[in-house]
């Protein structure tokens, strides 16, 4: 079993600052890459804030053994992405006991809400439906179009949840079928390698990629030019997160679209734990505010993208 990664902050007088934990999922895509940083950064450039990071290497149990340190050190909130929905009861009520609030971060968990102080994050049965109308605006409501799907993580809010926007979205379109659906656990060499398979089996039908993150989508379109095949033209791509490298994809024209999701949760995260030290009742859930691109749009942004 690997050990989660925890890495102290310097010295610094504690008592004067609020104190975060922060259990992250890892490292698997651009995206993630781009929160860890954006929490980072924000609680260095606070000087209110502290943080304790640490890393989970994809394993709930790590995430969990984290929160009991966490708990133990006395921080003053806990923020956690979770890797998967399920299996939070035991430890959440335990930080609750403790007096110690968790705010769930991008990810949802199966629990109670009174087990947890708020949300912050993207709508992911959104994301999955706003990637079906990409698909369903491009071909046409009559049309007949083979769907192969590359899945997030399993049993990850983020994966169950697009799967579930982008098939209630073309389920009253006869002609839209899902031929193919497989995990690609969110990244790159997955998501190339579940590519790889679709094409053996379904080369010569697959009209539409639909991967629940760009990385996957990014591996796949390897996978789809190694295969003789043209992405974004004979296979239409679509991905989810809004990384730069999507829309460097569409500028090359090997993409066509990608519904972003905002890693940038820092300033929002900070707030709610200042929010809370102040006394104040957090909304349930702090919703991100988010865009789809595609064609000259996502040309034109291709410059200022963050992450
Ligand atoms: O939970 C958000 C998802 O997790 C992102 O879409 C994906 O890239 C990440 O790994």
């Amino acid at each position: 079993t690997q050990e989660a990664k925890t890495e102290e902050a310097p010295a610094a007088p504690v008592d004067e600052k609020i104190v975060i934990g922060f259990s992250q999922i890892g490292a698997e895509s651009g995206w993630r890459t781009a929160e860890t940083e954006s929490i980072k950064k924000t609680c260095e450039e606070d000087p209110m804030i502290e943080l304790k990071f640490s890393d989970a290497q994809q394993k709930q149990e790590n995430q969990i053994k984290a929160i009991r340190t966490f708990i133990a050190q006395g921080v003053d909130a806990i923020a956690l992405a979770p890797v998967v929905e399920s299996g939070w009861e035991t430890v959440f009520t335990e930080a609750k006991d403790a007096g110690i609030p968790i705010i769930l971060l991008d990810r949802m968990a199966a629990v109670d809400e009174s087990l947890y102080t708020t949300f912050i994050g993207s709508d992911f049965i959104e994301e999955g439906r706003r990637a079906a109308q990409y698909v369903i605006d491009t071909f046409g409501p009559d049309a007949e179009v083979n769907i192969v799907e590359l899945q997030g993580t399993v049993g990850a809010s983020a994966a169950t949840d697009r799967q579930k926007g982008f098939a209630d979205a073309i389920k009253d379109y006869s002609g839209y079928k899902i031929i193919k659906s497989q995990s690609g656990d969110f990244t790159r060499a997955k998501g190339k390698e579940v590519m790889e398979a679709f094409l053996k089996s379904d080369g010569d039908k697959i009209d539409v990629l639909y991967a629940h993150n760009d990385d996957m989508a990014l591996g796949a379109v390897q996978a789809i030019e190694e295969y003789g095949l043209q992405p974004g033209k004979d296979i239409i791509i679509v991905g989810v997160d809004g990384v730069k490298d999507a829309f460097q994809a569409i500028a090359d024209g090997k993409y066509n679209c990608t519904v972003e999701c905002n890693p940038n949760l820092g300033p929002q995260l900070v707030q709610a734990v200042k929010d809370l030290k102040a006394g104040k009742t957090l909304e349930k859930w702090i919703k991100s505010d988010e865009d789809v691109y595609f064609g000259q749009k996502a040309i034109d942004a291709l410059p200022t993208r963050t992450y």
